[in-house]
């Protein structure tokens, strides 16, 4: 059997004298089966340790992970005074064998002079012989004398491959141990496991079991909650924030540009684009006023394009727990990859990656724009962009540099034709017809307005008609109007600023 490209990726690294190895993450069947693989081909003897376990001789063999995981506390101790960290590396460097040793957890213990140096006299040797230390943990922290020697293996979310071998596990120990009836039609296994991208083999295997015991059966009507239960999987463990595509039924008005744009870079992800050896669309920034439907064009294109959409907040990335600003960035940035094709959308960009941001958090807010813009320059999965932001000058002028995405819009005010359509949309939006109203008073009366200020008359006027025990008409809806004080008078200034910014620089939408 042809070994997986992420175990050869290990067996490179081995091979090519990398003594220190770390892998940042939780997933430890995942890095105990991808060690397997890749010593087992190699020909290599692995060892595994926790300080609980000691070190253990690590079960050879290349199956499946979900068949082979040895559990911790199943495995054989080589010598029970390994248990010490510092026995541990001493043992280790005693063997004077060539092999892989996983340490789970160790780096936690990495705190004293004695041990860290005894780890880099292990490290030393072992960079003669090609053997290797791989680190594994949720927080890869190193002192810098170790830091120097190591090199980050990115474990990266489950591939379809995996995806797909854990379904056809999970569903085969569903059906056979625990009788439960799985009806899936040709090419629904598929969706299924489509469905679970973005996800880790564990909570894979949870959402598959949780459908099943529900109601002891898994067939099509399950992928649906199987949608639902991973948006909360990823909202309660992300920054991020998921949207199938098939949840998003928003209506935009207007935008004409912008979709005409869009309709033609779609053929960018085609077979017939990649054939040719063509990029894939990297993504557009939208700048502009205040509710003019930026963050609706987002969802839009999302919709338009039949792509799941994730939401990451820039401001968000700043909050959660101080010191994993970094790590949690770029699980999110992992976590589109591995559902690519795929949207994401960076909303207030300026909030995340503002060049006054910096003062005083000692270069993070810095080293978080330095490795966006690398992954925006070398991204390699289809994960289309859609940064949207208000506030031009916050916003580095690295990002407005061209090249960096395909193009930026500029979004103004809605002009008559785009501001009837948006009354059209909320009207029916609200089941209310445009026909019995005189739709031409209602966008000269909004000259100025921004979308999310129409959508405000037409809900208002709703409330007063509700009120006033009749239907919605014509007269109800201009003294809401009237009664709006719009942005483009309560802050003209700003605006004009932000026009005079955008105006010559940026594409319009329309
Ligand atoms: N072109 C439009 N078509 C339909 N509805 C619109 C349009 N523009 C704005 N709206 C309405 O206004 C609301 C607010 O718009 P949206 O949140 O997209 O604005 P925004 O530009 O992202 O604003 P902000 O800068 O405050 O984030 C939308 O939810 C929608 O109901
Ligand atoms: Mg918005």
């Amino acid at each position: 059997m042809a070994i997986s490209q992420r175990a050869r990726e290990i067996q490179t690294l081995v091979q090519s004298f990398h003594p220190l190895i770390a892998i940042e993450t939780v997933e430890e069947e995942r890095v105990q089966a991808l060690l397997q693989e890749a010593t087992q081909d190699m020909g290599m003897p692995l060892f595994e340790w926790s300080a609980p376990q000691g070190l253990a001789r690590s079960p050879g063999g290349h199956t499946p992970w979900t068949n082979d995981y040895a559990p911790p506390g199943t495995l054989q101790t080589l010598d029970e005074k390994t248990k010490d960290p510092l026995e541990l590396l001493r043992y280790i460097q005693a063997m004077s064998l060539r092999a892989v040793f996983w340490l789970k957890d160790l780096v936690q213990h990495l705190d004293e002079p004695v041990i860290i140096r005894q780890f880099r006299e292990v490290v030393q040797v072992f960079s003669h012989h090609r053997s290797a230390l791989i680190l594994s943990g949720n927080n890869l922290e190193l002192p810098p004398e170790i830091a120097a020697d190591l090199v980050y293996f990115d474990l990266k979310l489950p591939d379809r491959d995996e995806l797909e071998r854990i379904t056809r596990t999970t569903l085969g120990v569903l059906k056979m141990k625990h009788r439960i009836q799985i009806q899936l039609q040709e090419g629904e296994q598929e969706t299924l496991v489509q469905t679970l991208t973005g996800m880790t083999l564990r909570q894979a295997q949870q959402v598959l079991g949780f459908a099943a015991f529900e109601d002891g059966c898994l067939d099509a009507s399950d992928i649906q909650n199987i949608l639902n239960r991973k948006a909360q999987v990823i909202r309660s463990e992300s920054l991020l924030q998921y949207f199938p595509a098939s949840s998003l039924t928003v209506e935009l008005g207007g935008f004409r540009g912008l979709k005409q744009w869009l309709d033609q870079a779609k053929v960018g992800f085609s077979e017939a684009a990649k054939s040719l050896n063509l990029p894939a669309p990297k993504g557009i920034l939208i700048v502009g006023i205040q509710g003019c439907g930026k963050s609706l064009a987002a969802k839009a294109i999302a919709r338009f394009w039949q792509m799941p959409l994730l939401k990451l907040e820039a401001g968000r990335i700043y909050d959660k727990y101080v010191g994993e600003s970094e790590k949690n960035f770029r699980q999110a940035l992992r976590l589109a990859e591995s559902m690519a094709p795929a949207i994401l959308w960076i909303d207030e960009l300026e909030k995340g990656f503002s060049p006054n941001k910096g003062d005083g958090d000692g270069g993070l807010s810095q080293r978080l724009f330095g490795s966006f813009l690398t992954w925006l320059q070398e991204k390699s999965q289809e994960v289309f962009v859609v940064a949207t932001a208000n506030d031009i000058s916050q916003i580095p002028p690295e990002l407005l540099r061209k090249g960096r995405f395909d193009e930026i819009f500029f979004v103004d005010l809605p002009e008559a034709s785009e501001r009837a359509s948006i009354l059209n949309i909320h009207l029916k939006l609200h089941r209310q017809s445009a026909q019995t109203l005189d739709l031409e008073a209602l966008v000269q009366a909004t000259v100025g307005f921004s979308g999310a200020e129409i959508e405000h008359a037409v809900i208002s006027g709703l409330y007063r008609s509700l009120y006033l025990r009749k239907p919605l008409d014509t007269a109800v809806l201009l003294e809401q109007i009237k009664a709006t004080i719009p942005l483009s008078v309560s802050r003209r200034e700003d605006l004009a600023l932000l026009r005079s910014l955008a105006k010559d620089r940026f594409v319009g939408v329309r």
